[in-house]
């Protein structure tokens, strides 16, 4: 089993080009050439949390806010599907909306649509995420962001890392395929902690895992703080990817965002399989501002990610 010694040597010791081979060569074995595309609505940017590194924080009132119809969200979806995403995301802040009525939509879209439907609309009472699952949702990213529980605490006042991990498991036990993840580069965060992130995900053994480097917003208390590399980001990518073989990786947009020429495509190059295209209309979009600089991957991007990086999907030639 590996241990924290050898993720910490993935992570920092091993060469470059070795590091990134064995990892495509492991996505290669255990997923195939095959992307997968995503569908992502974004339906709602309001949230009662006040994470410090995100630009949706309820304090933060240099944005406005909006929550999507039920007509649009079903419409988004549609459009998405008719483009090639194999899945519909639907995410937003936490706290913003009743159960009832996203288990509705969650309905609609897995009966008329006959795709599955990921939720990642944070933590939540577990009467919720069941009525979630009945409504025919299949998966759900919660991710744990970083496995330090001191600096957990620090950037979500008032929350825990347990009750993140609970979370997880309760998902994982109501039958939902579960995605967690993490930031790299947040402030205090140590490189021993990021090979703890990749452990911890291995240990929940999650279905699904989201890397990305922490990018400062401006607006929210950490705005001034220096942010995570891509070349960090994508180190973990690799190193998770080789330690924990099936799970699925998107390349995140966090990394389109640091670099929207490449970034993708590194992060296929580097161990993910999964991309995530924005099916948000743009005008809600241009307000779902986690952090500064955020890209809003379309489809067309997407195909062209995969391309560069060599490999395959299943979208349409007309894109
Ligand atoms: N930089 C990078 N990623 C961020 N997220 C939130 N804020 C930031 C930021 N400033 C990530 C978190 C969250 C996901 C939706 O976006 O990991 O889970
Ligand atoms: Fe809300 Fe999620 Fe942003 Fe935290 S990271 S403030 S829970 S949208």
């Amino acid at each position: 089993m590996p241990e924290r010694a050898e993720v910490l040597h993935l992570l920092q010791e091993e060469e470059e080009e070795s590091l990134r081979r064995q990892a495509e060569e492991a996505t290669l074995a255990q997923k195939g050439s095959h992307v997968f595309v995503r569908g992502l609505l974004e339906f709602s940017n309001r949230c009662k949390r006040n994470c410090l590194y995100c630009g949706l924080r309820a304090q933060n009132s240099r944005i406005s806010r909006y929550l999507l119809a039920e007509d649009v969200i079903v419409a988004s979806a549609e459009s998405a599907v008719a483009a090639g995403a194999d899945t519909i995301v639907l995410q937003s802040g936490e706290g913003c909306f009743e159960a009832a009525w996203l288990a509705e939509i969650v309905r609609e879209i897995t009966t008329r649509l006959k795709v599955p439907v990921t939720l990642s609309v944070g933590e939540c009472k577990s009467a919720d995420y069941e009525l979630w699952r009945e409504a025919g949702a299949a998966r759900y990213l919660l991710r744990h962001e970083t496995s330090d529980a001191a600096l957990y605490a620090r950037l979500h006042p008032g929350h825990t890392l347990e009750n993140r991990l609970q979370c997880l498991r309760t998902l994982a036990a109501l039958g939902y395929e579960v995605g967690s993840g993490f930031m790299v580069g947040l402030p205090g965060q140590s490189l021993e902690s990021i090979a703890d992130d990749i452990l911890l995900c291995r240990k929940l053994n999650v279905d699904m895992a989201g890397i990305g480097p922490f990018i400062p917003q401006s607006g929210t208390p950490l705005a001034a703080n220096g942010g995570g590399s891509a070349a960090l980001a994508l180190r973990a990518i690799a190193a998770l990817r080789i330690i924990h073989p099936r799970l699925n990786q998107p390349a995140t947009t966090a990394l389109a965002s640091l670099d929207p020429a490449r970034g993708q495509t590194e992060g296929l190059r580097w161990g993910a399989n999964v991309l995530m295209a924005s099916f948000t209309p743009p005008a809600a979009a241009k307000d779902y501002r986690i952090y500064d600089n955020k890209c809003r991957v379309s489809m067309r991007d997407a195909a062209l990610a995969i391309e560069a990086a060599g490999r395959t999907h299943g979208l349409k030639a007309s894109l």
